[in-house]
């Protein structure tokens, strides 16, 4: 199984070697930003609801120093290639290329009116791609971080989650929420975060002692990004059930999860058949984020492990977001007496399947995964839970 930390140490190094070999000189700046896994409210973010998540200790490091023009060039030593553009000459493309996050985060700071000038900047990257746990927020925050140590500018880590999400809209066609910048940059050591997108406003919810293992096992199936995946389909069908609900309820609610739940279950027959079933999972999500904030005041982890079941049974039934790999690895996690709980984390269709496993069962568990479910060693991740993204001088 991968353990993060050991790796991340020798991240920085990577990423300095590799901007020495290409550029020819030093680095002298570094942003360092973590992936991020979704404990609970599913795709909750975008529709006004609360979610419940945490940064973990895989990261993606940015190293860099400043050009004198107004060109950027970028290495990356783990996604294959270079890139260079010039800064007033960056135009939305909207297609999920790596490159392309990059232009996205110098353009939405320089729309923000931040100073910007030209930059040379190699990347490394320790956070699985595709497996759910958003590299692409990492990737960003990263970049934003070195930006922010060459050239400083004043923004609040929550206006930069909004302009790192404007980013992944506009430069990469995802429409995705608040949810990965946010808790990218705002992950605390030991503690999860519980961000509510009824107001952009966020609680830290420490972890019980002894802290559960939060394992990632990744399913090998790749999740589409872009602007056709099912993912921007899903949206739609959540703004068509919030229309509904507010045609039947005579209501303006601004977004689905202001809908109260017993509200939507008096008209819920009268929605039809998909937006129906999309708004019941939004919204227990939502309800099931507030039952896991409690469930760990209380240190009641067997409660938590039951949302965490449910979650996924609903992405199953309801909001049709998970895939046959996804349920097997449950089904067979599920047999472990050391698992808490378990559910597909992030958008779905593919990606990672979550699990929250008693602290000293850890290695057992993963064991079993290797040796019933055939999971590769490298696909399996036990993660920490671990700050958020900063940025610092390279002495
Ligand atoms: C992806 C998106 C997030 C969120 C989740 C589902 O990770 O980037 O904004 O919507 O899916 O909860």
């Amino acid at each position: 199984m991968e353990m993060g930390s050991v790796d991340d140490r020798n991240l920085v190094h990577s990423a300095a070697r590799a901007f020495q070999r290409h550029f020819g000189q030093s680095s002298i700046v570094c942003g360092y930003a973590p992936g991020r896994v979704e404990i609970l409210g599913n795709h909750t973010d975008y529709n006004g609801g609360a979610v419940l998540a945490a940064a973990i200790d895989r990261h993606v490091v940015v190293v860099g120093r400043r050009r004198t023009d107004r060109q950027v060039r970028v290495v990356s030593a783990t996604l294959d290639g270079q890139a260079s553009f010039d800064l007033d000459e960056i135009t939305p493309t909207a297609t999920a290329e790596w490159s392309h996050y990059v232009q996205g985060v110098f353009g939405v700071l320089q729309s923000a009116g931040c100073e910007l000038g030209g930059a040379e900047l190699a990347i490394d990257s320790s956070v699985p791609a595709g497996a759910g746990v958003s590299s692409s927020a990492a990737l960003t925050s990263a970049i934003a971080m070195a930006i922010q140590q060459l050239y400083p500018f004043e923004l609040s880590r929550l206006d930069l989650a909004r302009l790192l999400r404007r980013a992944e809209h506009e430069y990469a066609g995802v429409h995705c929420g608040l949810l990965d910048p946010f808790t990218v940059l705002h992950g605390a050591d030991g503690q999860f975060v519980l961000l509510d997108c009824a107001d952009d406003s966020h609680v830290l919810a420490p972890l019980p002692q002894p802290a559960p293992a939060v394992v990632l096992c990744q399913s090998g199936v790749e999740r589409r990004l872009g602007a056709d995946a099912p993912y921007n389909l899903r949206r739609g069908e959540c703004e068509q059930a919030l229309a509904a609900c507010n045609e039947h309820l005579g209501e303006a609610f601004p977004a689905l999860c202001a809908v109260p739940l017993a509200s939507f279950r008096e008209i819920a027959e009268r929605i039809q058949d998909t937006p129906r079933k999309r708004a019941a999972h939004v919204l227990e999500e939502h309800a099931r984020v507030f039952a896991a904030r409690d469930a760990l005041r209380r240190a009641e982890l067997g409660q938590l492990g039951t949302l965490l079941f449910e979650s996924h049974v609903s992405s199953q039934t309801q909001f049709e977001n998970s895939c046959p790999e996804l349920d097997r690895l449950l089904r067979i996690g599920q047999q472990h007496a050391g698992l808490i709980g378990g559910r597909l984390c992030g958008a779905g269709w593919g990606g990672c399947m979550l699990f929250v496993v008693q602290a000293d069962q850890v290695e057992d568990f993963c064991a079993h995964m290797q040796k019933v479910a055939h999971v590769a060693e490298g696909a399996l991740h036990v993660c920490q839970v671990c700050d958020g993204a900063s940025g610092r001088h390279l002495s």
